[in-house]
């Protein structure tokens, strides 16, 4: 054995020198902070298995931004939780006036993306309207929600809107109707490959949409991609790139950082990563059990989804990630 000798080692031994050659940037100016805003809420909730993330009241949003401001997050995505549920007929109302109450106080300090997806608003927690028969989700009749309710969130302000839906030619019908609708200059992120995932755990309890398990539809498999067909996530992407979109999303993160590297080598938009509510309170949790460090290893997965290819975080994390990276790197 020789142990004398050193080759890759030479280059790990100063710390300075690790930092000089990393190939990895990871600064808070890639993140986004997700938001969630309920209307009619009186006091703010704690997210269960989401530490520091709130259901938060129509007062206590402008407050929580203004302290994420300070912490160098300039950019968030906005879910809207709505009073009332219903099958159809909709009213984006409340989280139109959220998005407009947030620009006039912040206004170009802030980058605002809204979700817009139906499963807050439906009373059986689907992303999208049913059919007659209620059987299934059907897809035309839910794109033409999806457009109203993205023209409406662009007209009140939002720089970007995020269809999470997952229905065909919403992006196209999205596109038409904000280049209509007078707000051509708006971003269009879509969620274009988003899997079937059960790492949506805490986001759904957040939200309210927790899909009603009837026999036929008891979950979000009809619409969501199938963890095992990473070809579909490459086709609905390239889709999505003809129909419209300006940003690109691989969703959940760290389980899905082959198709995260894969997409992000074939498709040259910018990418986005979504580091969703299961899979950041698994780290919370083990952090709790004393097994981890919860913000060094945060700062890992957050290394290993940039280094996958994903330009824009999203995390729950976002509000910690400037002083987390000194911290840790
Ligand atoms: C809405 C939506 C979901 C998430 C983002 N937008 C949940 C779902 O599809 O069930 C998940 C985010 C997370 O888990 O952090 N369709």
């Amino acid at each position: 054995m020789d142990s004398g000798k050193l080759t890759l080692r030479r280059a790990r031994l100063n710390p300075l020198f690790r930092k000089l050659t990393s190939e990895v940037d990871l600064s808070v100016d890639h993140f986004m902070q997700p938001l969630f805003c309920v209307e009619g809420l009186k006091v703010k909730e704690e997210i269960p298995g989401l530490a520091g993330v709130y259901r938060e009241t129509a007062d206590s949003i402008l407050r929580q931004i203004e302290s994420d401001l300070e912490t160098g997050v300039k950019s968030f995505v906005i879910f809207g939780v709505p009073a009332q549920k219903s099958a159809q007929n909709f009213s984006y109302a409340s989280t139109a006036k959220m998005i407009s109450e947030i620009k006039k106080r912040f206004g170009s300090d802030l980058f605002l993306a809204v979700d817009v997806c139906l499963c807050s608003y439906t009373d059986h927690g689907h992303c999208g309207v049913l059919s007659t028969e209620g059987d299934h989700v059907d897809n035309g009749r839910s794109v033409t929600e999806l457009a109203k309710a993205a023209l409406e969130y662009a007209a009140a302000g939002a720089d970007c809107v995020a269809p999470s839906d997952m229905m065909d030619g919403r992006i196209a019908a999205i596109r038409g109707a904000l280049d209509q609708g007078g707000q051509e200059q708006k971003l269009l992120m879509s969620y274009s490959a988003k899997f079937h995932s059960k790492f949506y755990g805490p986001f759904r309890v957040a939200a309210n949409s927790v899909p009603s398990k009837t026999n036929s539809l008891k979950d979000r498999a009809t619409y969501q991609i199938d963890p095992a067909r990473p070809s579909d996530a490459l086709l609905a992407s390239e889709r999505d790139v003809r129909e419209g979109a300006d940003i690109l999303m691989v969703k959940p993160g760290l389980p899905y950082l082959d198709v995260l590297a894969m997409l992000s080598a074939k498709i040259k938009l910018p990418w986005a990563v979504y580091e969703v509510s299961g899979e950041y309170a698994a780290i919370e949790e083990l952090a709790k059990a004393g097994l981890i460090n919860a913000a060094a290893a945060h700062v890992e997965s957050w290394i290993a989804l940039r280094r996958a290819g994903a330009s824009i975080l999203i995390s729950y994390g976002a509000r910690n990630a400037q002083k987390w990276i000194k911290e840790q790197r």
